[in-house]
């Protein structure tokens, strides 16, 4: 097959070295990709959230099948461009990919579809917001409503900090105010062509940059899968899978299904599992970064006949994905002083080293090579993956490699996978 994959991350590195990993030779390109993804497979320079640009391309090169990594090409309507000429796409239309772009639009879809997650109020004014706050107390979750990168969220038990969160945020539009939910946090990916869904292997991510979980919240720091902890509390992880497709995913996926905005590609559900039961924090319209670095490695099944099933509506056809007993642990490199500006242009070192230990691989998250050299070019750097029989051997692997790479000033939290390891 032919295959286009837009996107620049350690998500699309993950994926195009889970597609080179099948027994089926595939034409993999890549737009625009990074120095660590162009080691692997040609890049082009178009520009993934242009769909004129994507549609040429796709087109003019006889592409079987374009996987949309992030949201951005997603919003700016690449999907439904290429759906329209009838090129197969992994990637939900604008409007199903609201689910992720706007947090009212989300809430309204599970209202509507019976889903559980948990109490919000949407705020337009500063004395709404402290309204709410003080309604629902503390701790304080605040949430703008639109794409911030994750920046958009906060939760605090300060209410002087909630309320500035609130003034801040409500300069671009309404604030979300939730209930705070308590308990374990699950990222589930599952494949859907509009009607049916597969599930992939659950995953947690750690969004705090720091260890502990202090600090800011980030993209996403580190991530590990499986989670043995599901069976003690589900019995099994299949039986937790099991509920969150009739509870959650399959009222989604048909609410938008009967609303005419189908949901074709990869529908993440971010959830707390709290004492009353399984709640939604957040839906994606994509694949999760860093999880899907843990997830895809340890992913039997062909990853292309995944995503072309789903693209083309015969997911049914599909049996429930297959993954190895093996575990997977990343943890984040990132830049000096992310999640804020973070400082670039830095020379990387060591990762020929690095990716020489036992089970590691490397994606790459932001990276170029500038005169000869390969250099920082965003807040996340690199996503040093392990894998592993077990998590104490996985976690020392991905820490043996994180400590040869060398990049001034960087940051990566040391206590990942740390409490399924037992250490
Ligand atoms: P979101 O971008 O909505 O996923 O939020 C980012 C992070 O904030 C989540 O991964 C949670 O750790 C935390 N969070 C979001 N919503 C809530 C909530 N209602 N209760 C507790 N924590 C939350
Ligand atoms: N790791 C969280 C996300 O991809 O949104």
């Amino acid at each position: 097959m032919k295959i286009l994959v837009l996107g620049s991350g350690a998500r699309e590195h993950a994926i195009i070295t889970a597609l080179l990993r099948e027994p089926g030779q595939h034409d993999i390109v890549a737009a625009p990709g990074n120095a660590g993804i162009a080691l692997v497979v040609p890049v082009v320079g178009i520009d993934a959230n242009d769909p004129e640009a994507v549609l040429e391309f796709a087109h003019e090169g006889d592409i079987d099948l374009v996987v949309v990594g992030p949201e951005a090409p997603l919003v700016a309507g690449v999907a439904d461009a290429l759906r329209s000429r009838g090129i197969p796409v992994f990637g939900p239309g604008r409007e199903a990919a609201t689910l992720e772009g706007s947090k009212t639009f989300a809430k309204r879809i599970m209202a509507e579809a019976g889903v559980p997650t948990g109490r919000a109020e949407r705020a337009g004014t500063l004395e709404d917001a402290v309204r709410i706050l003080d309604e629902f107390g503390a701790p304080y979750v605040v949430k703008a409503d639109g794409l911030a990168a994750g920046k958009g969220v906060l939760v605090t038990e300060s209410r002087d900090a909630a309320i500035e969160h609130s003034a801040h945020w409500l300069g671009h539009g309404d604030v979300l105010i939730e209930e705070f939910l308590a308990g374990q946090e699950v990222s589930l990916f599952l494949l859907s062509d509009g009607h049916t869904v597969r599930p992939l292997s659950p995953a947690q991510d750690y969004k705090r940059l720091k260890d502990d979980d202090e600090g800011p919240n980030t993209g996403g720091m580190g991530a590990y899968s499986p989670l043995p902890w599901l069976d003690e509390r589900f019995g099994s992880e299949e039986a937790f899978v099991d509920e969150v497709i009739e509870t959650v995913a399959l009222p989604t996926i048909r609410q938008l299904a009967a609303e005419e905005k189908p949901f074709i590609g990869l529908l993440y559900c971010g959830l707390i599992l709290t004492d009353a039961g399984i709640r939604v924090i957040e839906f994606n319209a994509r694949f999760g970064d860093p999880e899907t670095q843990v997830v895809l490695p340890r992913l039997e099944t062909p990853l292309s006949d995944l995503l072309f099933a789903a693209a083309s509506g015969t997911l049914v056809d599909q049996p429930r994905p297959a993954f190895t007993n093996d575990v997977a642990v990343t943890v984040v490199i990132a830049s000096e002083n992310y999640p804020g500006t973070p400082v670039v242009g830095r020379v990387l070192s060591g990762l020929v080293e690095a990716e020489a230990v036992e089970g590691v691989s490397l994606a790459h998250a932001a990276t170029a090579v500038e005169e000869g050299e390969l250099v920082a070019t965003g807040g996340r750097v690199l996503s040093v993956v392990a894998t592993a029989a077990g998590f104490a051997e996985a976690r020392r692997r991905a820490y043996e490699a994180v400590d040869l790479i060398g990049l001034e000033g960087s940051q990566h939290r040391s206590d990942i996978a740390a409490k399924v390891a037992g250490s």
